[in-house]
């Protein structure tokens, strides 16, 4: 592929931009300076960079971010800042989408990708991806509300009661819980619904990803290979 077009597809700008950077001298591959444009490269391991910041070659982008609160998953916030703002404007170039919304005050594991059937894998209604939360509650917690949880509490506007997949206490006002379904709110209506109120909720794991707990609040990074696999155990589909 052609420089210009290696910067193009990694979110470099227009092509007009991307030719401008190579002729400012701006981007280097082997650690020399490329000035040409048109300069053929295999993308495969290809890493080049750019005012100096390394890069590597991605034929898709697969990032999670450690959502802070006061950010909203949305191009077009309305009332706080875009978690879009989080990350480099490259990356948000590629048209990247949150895999699934967190609420504005929800904090942790946000995945975040520009491939299509990715996206959509994992946001499916029909593929049961676990995820898990640590939710602070407003009240002390109790079996009966723990068991509530793990029956299935009726939600507002809902047919048939939700069940979490799994639900622990892990302090007085601390509770884990596990849920497939990505409902809006859902698990601050569960706990609702439960007789108690959520006060905080944090995201710590999509299937077996967990969070790295040296991956600061507005922090992103790439998944690697080891992350992508943790997360496709995690997707298999319901049989029928
Ligand atoms: N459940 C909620 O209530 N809010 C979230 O942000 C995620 C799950």
């Amino acid at each position: 592929m052609d420089l210009e077009s290696i910067l193009f597809t990694q979110g470099f700008g227009s092509r007009r931009q991307c030719r401008a950077l190579i002729a400012q001298g701006r981007v280097a591959v082997a650690g020399g300076v490329c000035l040409d444009a048109d300069a053929d490269f295999a993308v495969e391991d290809f890493t080049f960079e750019v005012d100096r910041a390394p890069w590597r070659y991605r034929e898709r982008a697969y990032a999670m971010l450690n959502k802070p609160a006061g950010y909203e998953c949305s191009r077009e916030p309305q009332h706080h800042h875009s978690v879009f703002s989080l990350l480099p404007p490259q990356l948000a170039a590629r048209g990247v989408q949150c895999v699934g919304r967190l609420d504005e005050d929800t904090t942790g594991l946000l995945l975040l990708s520009d491939d299509g059937q990715f996206v959509h894998t994992y946001t499916s209604p029909k593929r049961k991806v676990p995820k898990t939360y640590l939710a602070t509650t407003r009240h002390p917690l109790d079996e009966l509300q723990l068991q509530a949880l793990r029956d299935g509490v009726l939600l507002h506007g809902e047919k048939t009661p939700i069940a979490a997949a799994a639900a622990a206490m892990r302090d007085e006002r601390q509770l884990e819980i596990t849920v497939n379904e990505g409902k809006y709110h859902q698990v601050k209506r569960m706990i609702a619904a439960a007789g108690n109120r959520c006060e905080a909720l944090h995201r710590e794991r999509i299937g077996s990803l967990a969070l790295p707990p040296d991956l600061a609040p507005g922090a992103w990074q790439w998944l690697d290979e080891a992350q992508l696999q943790a997360l496709r155990g995690a997707s298999s589909p319901t049989p029928a």
